[in-house]
């Protein structure tokens, strides 16, 4: 029977968990052993009494050192890594690109490290997808704060006092977390306008209730799997001038375009985002990618022009009790894929499997993760 660990999160400001009560159920139902962290759920609103009466075994930190298949929201610290044992799994969200030391390190110890970022958008995945799941949190996050922050009221109110008008949103990209925070926004009354590149989405932005703001399509503008590509420069000067306008209306603005593996393209320069009105709210979803606003600060919330841009890095974090609900149902789902009668069965042939694994019996699988660290051994060895 293989043991599963459910860590404490690490990583400052994340209040998620990998696990929770129901899908410790759920992995006892595959013939798994859970072990749960003290106090890994406590932020997200699942104490340990909860883990325990579902059945999981409360441990410390060096249970990590013996388990067979270590979870994770975000990817361990080097040393956490080493102290996996050979050929013990490890299930979280990876980002190998900014986590070399984490990669070589698990390369080194012999682990099989999965990240599930790397899932493949295919039907037969969506209930792994944790993409999917965290943006739909975020998106849905983003709004409450632009809410909090805006000096006026989302919906229409006809009052004694008189009328107010409802706030104006602008979503600027419309993928999972822009058509949630379409439809949060529309939820609270505001008046939503929304853009993106990918020609699927006008029709999605129109059925939750928000208008299009068409900037045209580049060629190729979507790959295979749903994601955009990257535009020219050229597009995207004509994309900011068609745009100028409606964000100089807008009461929020509401930013979450992503270009999977580059920098988030710049739909909003310093001088576009000046022109907004003072007192408007920003939220550069993008932030943690470079930021679709010219100036965000990543991590921070900042106020310049009169208007407040937030930078927030981990939206999910910030409803952790359905981030972690949906994270942990996803993982569950992951499980399923594989795992039979308490035993894990790792068949790289397998489509899912063989996306989401990125180093196995001491290969780094990921081809651009390999080169930066192939290159970094150059250097240090020169
Ligand atoms: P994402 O987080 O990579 O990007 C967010 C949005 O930014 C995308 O809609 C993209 O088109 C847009 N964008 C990129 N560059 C832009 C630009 N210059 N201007 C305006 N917008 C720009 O994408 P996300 O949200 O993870 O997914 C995108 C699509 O993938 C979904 O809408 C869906 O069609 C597909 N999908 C498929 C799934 C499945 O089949 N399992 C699961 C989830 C999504």
């Amino acid at each position: 029977m293989a043991v599963v660990f459910v860590p404490l999160e690490s990583e400052a400001g994340e209040t998620r968990v990998s696990a929770i009560p129901e899908t410790v159920k759920g992995m006892a139902k595959l013939g798994l052993e859970v072990q749960v962290e003290r106090g890994a759920g406590t932020a997200a609103g699942f104490p340990d009494a909860e883990f325990e009466e579902a059945g999981a075994k409360i441990v410390d930190a060096s249970a990590r050192g013996s388990a067979d298949i270590v979870l994770g929201i975000q990817a361990p610290t080097p040393e956490q890594a080493k102290a996996q044992r050979a050929g013990s799994m490890l299930i979280c969200t990876l980002t190998p690109g900014t986590r070399l030391d984490t990669i070589a390190a698990l390369r080194d110890a012999k682990v099989t490290a999965m990240g599930l970022e790397f899932m493949p958008r295919i039907t037969r995945a969506q209930k792994m997808d944790i993409l999917s799941s965290q943006a739909t949190c975020g998106g849905y996050q983003a709004v409450l704060l632009a809410a909090v922050y805006l000096p006026k009221m989302f919906p229409l109110m006809m009052t004694a006092a008189g009328t107010l008008t409802p706030a104006k949103v602008l979503v600027l990209g419309a993928g999972v977390a822009g058509l949630q925070a379409i439809s949060t926004a529309r939820k609270l009354g505001a008046v939503v306008e929304a853009n993106d590149i990918r020609p699927a989405c006008k029709e999605q932005v129109e059925s939750l209730g928000g208008k299009f703001v068409d900037t045209g399509v580049p060629p190729d503008a979507e790959t295979k799997g749903g994601y955009a590509t990257e535009t020219t420069q050229e597009f995207l000067k004509r994309q900011r001038e068609i745009l100028t306008e409606h964000i100089t209306h807008a009461d929020v603005l509401i930013t979450t375009a992503l270009v999977p593996g580059k920098k988030a393209p710049v739909l909003v320069t310093a001088e576009m985002r000046k022109a907004m009105k003072p007192g408007s709210v920003i939220v550069d979803m993008a932030a943690g990618m470079g930021g679709n606003v010219e100036g965000t600060v990543p991590g921070e919330r900042i106020v310049d022009a009169g208007v407040t841009i937030i930078g927030d890095t981990n939206l999910p974090a910030q409803v952790a009790g359905d981030a972690s609900r949906t994270y942990a149902r996803n993982v569950l789902a992951y499980f399923g894929e594989f795992v039979k009668d308490g035993v894990a069965t790792v068949n790289l042939e397998n489509e899912i499997l063989g996306a989401v694994t990125i180093v196995h019996d001491g290969v780094v699988r990921h081809e651009p993760t390999a080169q930066a660290l192939a290159a970094q051994q150059n250097k240090g060895g020169n």
